[in-house]
């Protein structure tokens, strides 16, 4: 047991989140076992439908009784450009003949239906009297954070920079997760660019903690009781780890996305817009090498995410890692295939914080 602000404040033994990873990487299975054995484990809800994420959060509480979370992400208004979906189609048929699927998309995501599903899940959360929630690629709005705040709900934001990090702090929410550039998935930055927001963890956490108050929470490469140990020393009061709990028995992620973490080396991964029109960290593969030519031409998240769903869709059906999103921080080589239990007790005992 380890105590300090943000233990006590969800009610965990150790200051360790598992990263909310979309994608059915989150099961209920690996959450549950993460808060049973005293850290927090988050439900990736990102890409669940309101049905689906009401679904998944009564299993998490049929498996604990321990506080868990949901994270979600903030939707922003993006364009359909039909000339630009149309050369991105062009560019994506070449994958789709090497994956010998021929289908464009029918369905294109709309904004409206986007932000209308966001709401439903606001609501799910509320109904289901989710403890704790947490959003990336941006903030929610005043109205949504006093209703979930009403309830009693703690709020965490995701900031790449100092400014991101105090916008977090100003709208009320108690904490934030500082994602440093090593992170794997999605960059969460939302008002400083992406050229502009890749800070090594290591400079980002006593920066940030030298301007806001609530606790920071530290994201990117910490896979051991090293990074736990640095980041509590650099002003942190806990950390997110996602590429290590990722490869742990109980992650529902694909076999073929461990074994290209485990068998990674730290040179492998790349920054890539390719899969889903906002950039994101994974291991390169013959999709993101090829795409990069192409970075200036890719619509907007979510167009591209669904133009490049059934090549991801198909390469993961064929156990081909070449066109798969394969998500990873900068740390892959500290990654190992344990259980949630041994990740946990083996950080703890590593960084020595167990008083
Ligand atoms: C496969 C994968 C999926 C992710 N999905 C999400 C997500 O849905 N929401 C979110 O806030 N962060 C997401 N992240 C980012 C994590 O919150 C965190 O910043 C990152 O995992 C930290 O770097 P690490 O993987 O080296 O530990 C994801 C990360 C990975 C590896």
């Amino acid at each position: 047991m380890f105590t300090n602000e943000i233990t006590k404040r969800l009610k965990i033994d150790y200051p360790i989140i598992q990263a909310p990873m979309a994608g059915g990487i989150t099961t209920a299975k690996l959450v549950a076992a993460v808060s049973n054995n005293g850290a927090l484990g988050m439900i990736g809800a990102g890409y669940l439908s309101p049905a689906q994420l009401r679904e998944q959060i009564r299993e998490v509480k049929e498996l604990t009784s321990n506080a868990f979370g949901v994270n979600l992400f903030v939707p922003s208004e993006f364009k359909m450009v039909d000339e630009e979906i149309e050369k991105a189609n062009n560019i994506l048929n070449t994958f789709r003949s090497q994956l010998q699927i021929d289908k464009e998309p029918s369905i294109l995501p709309s904004a409206e239906k986007t932000f209308q599903a966001y709401e439903e899940q606001i609501q799910v959360i509320l109904e289901e009297k989710v403890p704790i929630c947490s959003f990336t690629f941006g903030v929610p709005s005043i109205e949504i954070i006093s209703q979930l705040k009403e309830r009693g709900i703690i709020l965490i934001g995701t900031a790449t920079t100092v400014v991101e990090a105090q916008a977090v702090e100003n709208l009320g929410m108690d904490a934030v997760v500082v994602q440093g550039s090593e992170a794997g998935g999605h960059r969460g930055n939302f008002i400083s660019l992406h050229e502009d927001s890749l800070i090594g963890l290591m400079s980002l956490i006593p920066q940030v903690s030298d301007h806001v108050s609530i606790s920071v929470i530290a994201a990117g490469g910490i896979m051991d009781g090293r990074g736990l140990s640095a980041s509590l020393k650099l002003g942190a009061k806990a950390v997110q780890m996602g590429t290590a709990f990722l490869t742990c028995v109980e992650s529902g992620a694909h076999a073929v996305h461990k074994e290209a973490i485990l068998n990674a080396k730290d040179e492998d991964t790349m920054l890539t817009n390719a899969f889903s029109g906002k950039w994101a960290r994974g291991i390169s593969n013959k999709f993101t090498i090829e795409m990069q030519k192409y970075n200036s031409d890719i619509p907007n998240f979510p167009v591209q995410n669904t133009l490049t769903q059934s090549i991801r869709k198909a390469s993961a059906a064929q156990n081909n890692k070449e066109y798969m999103s394969l998500w990873s921080g900068q740390s892959p080589t500290l990654a190992r295939n344990e259980t949630v239990e041994e990740l946990i007790n083996r950080v703890i005992v590593e960084a020595n914080i167990n008083y």
